[in-house]
């Protein structure tokens, strides 16, 4: 049997699938709009960790789907994820993604939430072209999640009432759900049964959550040339994630007034950046969120335990720990 002992065994596993996924891209894409594919290009190709196909197709494989058959969705899945990322970067105002200029820098927030647009809706005629409503229903319900988490994102700005279950509604909502649905996508495609597709979304969402409670961790501890985009984005942004929303519960009252007025600035100085960094460190907001990241990638590598052994289920439990101890 295959033994996936990296993050790259995973990848060749499905090497070929990926392979037609990226002529998929090309292909969807041409239109006589240059903007188009320049945009879409410039952020498709700039060096995704397509994730999201990945899980897909191993998903798919796992639970006996047929080579190839996963490709359209995998395209679909894609390209919804480079729409939201076009869109977030213009409501987060980014200046960078993946280590480049974000699209938004270059070509203007009108651009980019037009080509955003443009991605999201031919991933919506592809996905008709599959002739399966359940896929449909599946995808409709997602993006329409997926917007309300980052409209609930943008409405607990720089709020330090923000719950942690306000967090894990807008992670869930913004992260988790994409990949619930490239999972859950996976079995439909394969064919099995209500109680297999709703495992996979499961597994798929356990595995989100922990995405993004990394990528909170990331913005705090990482460093910006390992990241492809700038650190402490977050606190600038009045974003409370957990590691912040842990330390806001612990904090004396002293230390929550002065978190209060450096979460409420319009700028936050290296100082306060610093201050934020200690207080967080003292209360253990990273390793709370930390370990909260490992009781869902725990959770996630449980529910496939349960199925046969092959290297597909190998690879995605790979995954799951991959995703755990991701630095960028
Ligand atoms: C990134 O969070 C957030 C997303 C990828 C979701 C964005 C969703 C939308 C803009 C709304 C829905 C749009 C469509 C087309 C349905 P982040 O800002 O914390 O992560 P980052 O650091 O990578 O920017
Ligand atoms: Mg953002």
């Amino acid at each position: 049997m295959t033994a996936i002992a990296t993050i790259n065994d995973v990848f060749q596993l499905v090497k070929a699938e990926l392979e037609e996924a990226e002529a998929a891209y090309s292909q969807y894409l041409q239109t006589n709009v240059s903007l188009i594919p320049k945009i879409s290009e410039h952020i498709i190709l700039s060096g995704g960790k397509r994730l999201r196909p990945v899980l897909l197709i191993l998903t798919m494989r796992m639970l006996g789907g047929q080579p190839g058959a996963g490709t359209t969705m995998a395209a679909v899945i894609e390209f919804i994820h480079t729409a939201t990322l076009l869109h977030d970067d213009v409501v987060d105002d980014a200046d960078m993604r993946r280590g480049l200029a974000a699209a938004n820098t270059i070509w203007g927030n009108e651009a980019s939430v037009l080509v955003g647009d443009f991605l999201f809706s031919t991933s919506f005629d592809l996905a008709v072209d599959q002739g399966n409503l359940k896929i449909l229903k599946a995808l409709s319900s997602a993006t329409r999640k997926l917007a309300e988490g980052e409209i609930l994102e943008l409405m607990k700005t720089a709020d330090i009432n923000t719950t942690r279950q306000d967090y894990l509604d807008i992670i869930e909502g913004k992260t988790a759900i994409l990949m619930a649905i490239a999972a859950e996508i996976g079995a439909l495609l394969a064919g099995v049964e209500d109680e297999r597709q709703q495992q996979m979304k499961a597994f798929g969402l356990h595995l989100g959550m922990a995405f993004q409670m990394i990528d909170d961790v990331l913005d705090y501890t990482s460093r910006e040339e390992s990241l492809g985009k700038a650190i402490g984005i977050d606190l600038e942004e009045g974003k409370l994630t957990l590691p912040l929303i842990h330390t806001l519960d612990k904090a004396s009252p002293e230390e929550r007034e002065k978190l209060r007025e450096i979460i409420l600035a319009d700028y936050v100085s290296q100082e306060d950046f610093a201050y934020v960094y200690r207080l967080i460190n003292k209360h253990e907001g990273i390793d709370f969120t930390l370990r909260e990241a490992r009781r869902h990638i725990d959770a996630a590598k449980q529910i496939i335990a349960a199925y046969p052994d092959s290297p597909y289920r190998e690879a995605l439990n790979f995954l799951a720990d991959y995703i755990r101890q991701r630095d960028r």
